[in-house]
């Protein structure tokens, strides 16, 4: 099936098991890419390719609203519809923007989305966040039980906790004071790039960072996401925290699971 010839059901019959299959759709919105796919959400598999438009500068509300609506508009979908975030959102509600523009704050993007699609519903949640529910259910956390924390090292440091499938909202650990630093300061894969630093210098800084967390919450697992996690053998066989850490699975199409994942869901709360 290509991405164009999606029908706007989010059931259909016909899966090898003889079961539903229940799809919905998601986007990633990041600082320099919006990008959606339909979501097969009994595998957490992309049905079709994605589709990604730049994102627009200054990435105001309306702006990637309107952007957000051509992705959309592409596949010509119209059902559950998640959407990322890379700040922290309750019910819709936006309350910091890092990587966008500031006009966001104080919005309600489920509102300025749902507005360009004309009242479609429209759930969104943090891009971390989405990314934890993609790898728990379906990526490097699968058969994981208990407390499982995503942190995606990029140009800051988001993250994810997530219980036994239930996802706890806006943690944001990248803003943790950890030495008298952010998290993200001290450690997010931008810093490492900015300051030219080896991997095992960096390391240093992001196993600080892992021990403030474990210190507080305890997970039985950390999912180290983000662009750098492709290189993860360079650098997770270095850290020296006490809990295990794997590589996120999902690679760039975690946002999108789990933006689609959320699409029936309010996971902001
Ligand atoms: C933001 C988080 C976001 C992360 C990754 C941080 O600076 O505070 O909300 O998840 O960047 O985009």
């Amino acid at each position: 099936m290509t991405s164009t010839d999606s029908t706007t059901d989010t059931t259909s019959p016909g899966t090898a098991d003889g079961g539903p299959q229940r799809r919905a759709f998601g986007i990633d919105v990041g600082g320099s890419g919006i990008k959606g796919g339909i979501v097969d959400l009994a595998t957490g598999l992309l049905i079709g390719e994605r589709f990604k438009l730049l994102t627009p500068q200054p990435a105001t509300p309306s702006a990637v609203a309107k952007t957000i609506a051509a992705v959309v508009e592409h596949f010509g979908w119209t059902g559950p519809l998640g959407v990322t975030y890379p700040g922290v959102v309750t019910h819709g509600w936006v309350h910091t923007a890092a990587n966008v523009d500031a006009s966001w704050i104080g919005t309600n993007a489920r509102e300025v989305i749902s507005a360009e699609l004309n009242g479609q519903p429209v759930t969104v949640l943090n891009d971390a966040d989405a990314a934890g529910l993609a790898e728990e259910r379906y990526g490097a956390g699968k058969n994981q039980s208990g407390l499982v924390v995503l942190l995606t090292f990029g140009t800051g440091i988001g993250s994810a906790v997530i219980h036994n499938g239930t996802l706890i909202p806006n943690t944001e650990f990248g803003h943790l004071e950890v030495g008298g630093k952010e998290a993200e300061q001290r450690a997010a894969s931008s810093v490492k790039e900015r300051k030219g630093w080896s991997y095992e210098k960096w390391a240093g800084e992001v196993t600080r960072v892992l021990v403030a967390i474990e210190n507080a919450i305890w997970p039985d697992l950390f999912i180290a996401g983000g662009g750098i996690s492709r290189k993860a053998d360079k650098w997770v066989p270095l850290l020296k925290n006490r809990t295990p850490v794997v590589a996120a699975a999902l690679q760039n199409s975690a946002g999108i699971v789990g933006a689609a994942m959320a699409a029936t869901v309010d996971v902001t709360h």
